[in-house]
């Protein structure tokens, strides 16, 4: 509870910082709530894990954050559902040029939540029912919390649920590609567009049938200060070497030619 506390006063004062770490995030959900399955089945409960395969391997996030708001989700659902399953099922949602959406949804077929309820609960120390406290412990503070560094995620919390049917908890978060602070591909840059020392001024030669392919290589090489000459078919190839009167210094060739 004392850690709870101190973590909303942190983040209301702006004073949380988030790590960035590369992850796995279908690794990461099945460590992090083997403990949470084992108390699901003890309960007599079903627990299913999802993890859509589209969600790329080397993402960075704050491992503990996703993991704080993660526990207090699955948590809340075994606690609150005496009969039938817990389901958790993460996907990739988009990707962009820098980030990938990724939503975790986590099911349960519990006790559900009185409709109008169900805004209050991301307040700090709101419960449905203050006996909530005695007969299932915990103080309220698991889903203030959980909004607030998915927020702070660039990402969301939101609540469906039904009276004595289930409750369905959506989060959201962007997780970046590189890593965040994006000093790494800004220090990359101005190298590239620099010609090359070692290959400008050479000449090659590209044997190459498909027209897009060809045109690829001709751009990445000229851009590399490299002089290009292009043939389609093999023939042309040969044509092209026993003409030149200096020599190419390197023939780039595909490997099925006509
Ligand atoms: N899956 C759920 N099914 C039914 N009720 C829920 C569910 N999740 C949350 N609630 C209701 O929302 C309240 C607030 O949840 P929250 O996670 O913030 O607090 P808590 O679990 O009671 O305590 P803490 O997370 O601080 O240990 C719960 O007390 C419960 O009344
Ligand atoms: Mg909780």
């Amino acid at each position: 509870v004392i850690n709870d506390i101190l973590d909303i006063s942190r983040i209301e004062s702006g004073h949380l910082k988030l790590e960035s770490k590369c992850l796995n995030v279908s690794k990461l959900v099945e460590c992090l709530l083997a403990p949470l399955r084992l108390q699901a089945q003890m309960k007599g409960l079903s627990f299913e894990i999802a993890s859509d395969p589209k969600i790329p391997c080397g993402l960075y996030g704050d491992e503990t954050r996703i993991g704080q708001v993660l526990t207090n989700l699955v948590g809340n659902a075994v606690k609150f559902t005496d009969e039938g399953s817990v389901y958790v099922h993460s996907e990739c949602v988009m990707v962009t040029e820098k980030y990938v959406m990724v939503r975790f949804l986590v099911s349960d077929t519990g006790i559900g939540i009185p409709a109008d309820k169900q805004s209050d609960l991301f307040e700090p120390f709101m419960q449905v029912d203050p006996s909530h406290t005695r007969r299932y412990g915990g103080v309220g503070l698991g889903l203030a919390i959980a909004r607030q560094l998915a927020q702070l995620m660039n990402g969301s919390l939101a609540l469906k649920s039904e009276l004595g049917k289930g409750t369905t908890v959506e989060f959201s978060l962007a997780l970046a590609k590189v890593e965040s602070d994006g000093i790494k591909p800004q220090e990359k840059k101005p190298a590239a567009e620099e010609p090359h020392p070692k290959v400008a001024g050479g000449h090659v030669l590209i044997v190459e049938d498909d027209p897009v392919s060809a045109y690829l290589a001709q751009e990445i090489l000229c851009d590399l200060g490299v002089t290009v000459t292009v043939a389609p078919n093999g023939l042309d190839a040969i044509l092209a070497v026993q003409q030149q009167k200096a020599a190419f210094d390197l023939v780039l060739m595909d490997v099925q030619m006509p």
